[in-house]
């Protein structure tokens, strides 16, 4: 299928060339995955560590390979025939999980290292990698009323912990492969996505899907009460998954952005209250707010400045929050129901809520998101 896009980049590969996208069981893996096959892409390599079973969409007519990307092997294996890859493994989560799981989160190197690598030796046109907005400067980041972070304010260096310097050599890595192997890169610095087919619980969730359960699980049990990391200042964007897998698809299309890292975030600041608020409006609810001041906070306050992605695509990501939540707690609400409903009571054919609200950070994020996956 050729879309308006594509007559203006005549660089796409062709419908029947070999894409692969790595971390594909995962949230924006997945999504991707199943862009390109309803844009009538035939030939689909999707690849994951985790078990097949347990991916989060699993596409009709996509080879689905489970296979650990950490591994040299496995990624000369991923990339034979590909004509483009996208990177979107990684060990990852929210604030619960990247200020914990500093180590998991550093030893994701060995998945892009392997991988750009293998790439460029099997001839690959084009190779993404799905950077994030973690890799900027922290200490631009300690006002809840943030300036908007553009490309330029990721050095001097002071990234994340971990999680955000990861992402960052890993962008140096993508940009000297261009330097000086002439392999085509593209990165994108994501800021907060969110959506349906994304982590809802288990410790790895961020703010506007952790909500959304939060939200559910006080409404559904009754308590009437959320329990909220931090005092709910600290400011976020969140960008609708749509936008994001549109952004990758036109930036890794762009001749412009070769080896140019570029923001792929929402622009529209909210505050965490005013996320709980919004959440609370689709629920019908109104709850009463308990703030956990010692739960992970990261940044006070983080937004995305669009004036590159404005000036070289001529769009920005435009979902509004409230359209892109309304669609994202109803797929949550689905998912909670099922779950719950799974969960019988004394043999009964009653049901419980699996979640109770009032368990703790520390607990939800040791008991689950360490867990080798
Ligand atoms: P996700 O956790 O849903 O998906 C990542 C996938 O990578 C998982 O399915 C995981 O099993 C897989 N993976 C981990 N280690 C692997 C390995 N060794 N071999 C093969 N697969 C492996 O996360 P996501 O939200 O889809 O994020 C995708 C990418 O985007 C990641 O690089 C992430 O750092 C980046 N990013 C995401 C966000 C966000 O808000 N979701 C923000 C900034 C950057
Ligand atoms: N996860 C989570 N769960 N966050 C909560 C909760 C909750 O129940 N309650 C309040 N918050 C607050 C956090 O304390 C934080 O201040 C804010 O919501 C956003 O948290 P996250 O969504 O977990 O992460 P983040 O925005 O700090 O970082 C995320 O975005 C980066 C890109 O912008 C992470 O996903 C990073 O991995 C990602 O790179």
């Amino acid at each position: 299928m050729t879309t308006e896009h594509d007559m203006h980049n005549p660089d796409r590969p062709g419908s029947d060339e070999l894409i692969l996208v790595a971390g594909a069981g995962g949230f924006i893996g997945g999504a991707l995955a199943r862009y390109f096959h309803d844009k009538g892409c035939t030939q689909i390599r999707a690849v994951d560590k985790k078990p097949v079973h347990e991916w989060y969409q699993r596409v009709p007519g996509v080879q689905n390979l489970c296979m650990d990307l950490s591994r040299e092997e496995n990624c000369v294996r991923a990339c034979e025939g590909a004509t483009e890859v996208y990177n979107l493994a990684a060990d990852m989560g929210g604030m619960g999980f990247i200020e914990r799981f500093r180590v998991e989160c550093l030893r994701s190197i060995l998945i892009n290292t392997h991988l750009i690598e293998a790439a460029y030796r099997a001839g690959v046109q084009k190779y993404f990698y799905s950077s994030s907005a973690c890799a900027y400067n922290t200490n631009l980041q300690k006002d809840p009323h943030p300036r908007p972070l553009k490309e330029t304010d990721a050095y001097p260096a002071m990234a994340e912990r971990g999680y955000g310097w990861e992402k960052l050599i890993s962008e140096m890595f993508c940009q000297e492969y261009w330097a000086e192997r002439g392999l085509k890169t593209f990165i994108a610095r994501f800021h907060n996505v969110y959506g349906p087919h994304g982590t809802w619980d288990g410790g790895r969730e961020k703010a506007p899907a952790a909500i959304s359960r939060k939200v559910l699980e006080a409404k559904y049990s009754g308590t009437n009460t959320i329990h909220i990391w931090g005092d709910g200042t600290q400011a976020r964007s969140y960008m609708y998954i749509d936008d994001c897998i549109k952004g990758i698809d036109l930036i890794t299309h762009c001749e412009e952005l070769v080896a140019t890292p570029i923001n792929l975030g929402s622009s529209e600041l909210v505050t965490v209250d005013e996320l709980v608020s919004l959440v609370e409006e689709i629920a019908g609810v109104r709850l009463r707010r308990e703030y956990e001041l010692d739960a992970p906070k990261g940044v006070a306050g983080r937004n995305s400045d669009n004036t590159m992605i404005q000036r070289v695509l001529g769009w920005q990501p435009n979902t509004p929050l409230r359209e892109g939540m309304l669609r994202t707690y109803s797929w949550i609400e689905e998912e909670y129901l099922k779950r719950n409903a799974a969960v019988p009571i004394n043999g009964e054919g009653k049901t419980r809520p699996l979640f109770s609200s009032g368990v703790s950070h520390r607990n939800t994020a040791a008991a689950s998101a360490g867990s080798p996956r």
